[in-house]
């Protein structure tokens, strides 16, 4: 089986068949269209070096939107697929895909599908403010959300399926700190979340759980 149609399977397999939440799911969606990410371009001119020098956490923002370019961008730097296998940007536990990005925005919450290159509807409504507990929470037009498949560690503890889903989460917001730097974009990765309300929030299902958010938006 390639992959891709792993991801697939894997990702038909994360949603629950009780027909009660999958109808209050369906509910809090509603209304929300998805969004349609123009392809990536890979021509950032910044190098690797000056954007490492750049790296910093950002805890103060604006308003501003990023243009649809850049998010797109910004998510194709972050965990998007850059090889004919399927594979990622980042590294990930054991091949097996584990991390979902969820994606907060002032009109909902979608989920990035890295296959189809696009934000796919999850929530409708502002959960922002919700994603952490410091003041500058809320002020970016992105928060992101790391969610993990737990169900998809198998054989391992839960103190590791915690360690290892961390760790993926920690390259992915690595990387988005250094397209940042290289965009004029402040971020910062964020641990001080509410980890089982923000769960409930966004109706995971089963074994699924929050590891870390992230700050996205330009800096005041
Ligand atoms: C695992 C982890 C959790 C973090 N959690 C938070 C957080 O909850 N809130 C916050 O403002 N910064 C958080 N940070 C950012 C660190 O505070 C920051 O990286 C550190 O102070 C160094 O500053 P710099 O990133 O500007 O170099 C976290 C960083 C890491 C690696």
């Amino acid at each position: 089986m390639t992959l891709v149609a792993y991801n697939q399977r894997m990702n038909n397999a994360s949603s629950t068949t009780e027909p009660v939440l999958d109808a209050i799911r369906a509910a809090a969606v509603r209304g929300l269209e998805p969004i349609e990410l123009p392809a990536p371009l890979l021509n950032g001119n910044q190098s690797l070096t000056v954007a490492l020098k750049l790296r910093r956490s950002t805890r103060e923002y604006t308003d501003r939107p990023l243009p649809l370019q850049v998010l797109s961008d910004l998510l194709w730097a972050a965990f998007g697929i850059n090889r004919p296998s399927g594979d990622r940007t980042a590294p990930y536990w054991r091949h097996v895909m584990v991390l979902d990005i969820y994606v907060a925005m002032p009109d909902g919450v979608r989920l990035y599908d890295p296959l189809a290159h696009k934000l796919l509807p999850h929530l409708k409504g502002d959960i922002r403010k919700q994603t952490g507990v410091q003041d500058f929470v809320s002020m970016a037009p992105i928060e992101v959300i790391y969610v993990a498949h737990g169900e998809r560690m198998t054989d391992v503890s839960p103190e590791e399926r915690r360690l290892y889903a961390s760790v993926d989460a920690a390259f992915i917001g690595q990387n988005i700190y250094l397209f940042c730097a290289s965009e004029s974009l402040g971020t910062v990765f964020r641990g001080s979340v509410d980890h089982a309300a923000l769960a409930r929030i966004l109706m995971l299902p089963g074994e699924q759980f929050v590891t870390f958010a992230q700050t996205i938006g330009y800096p005041k």
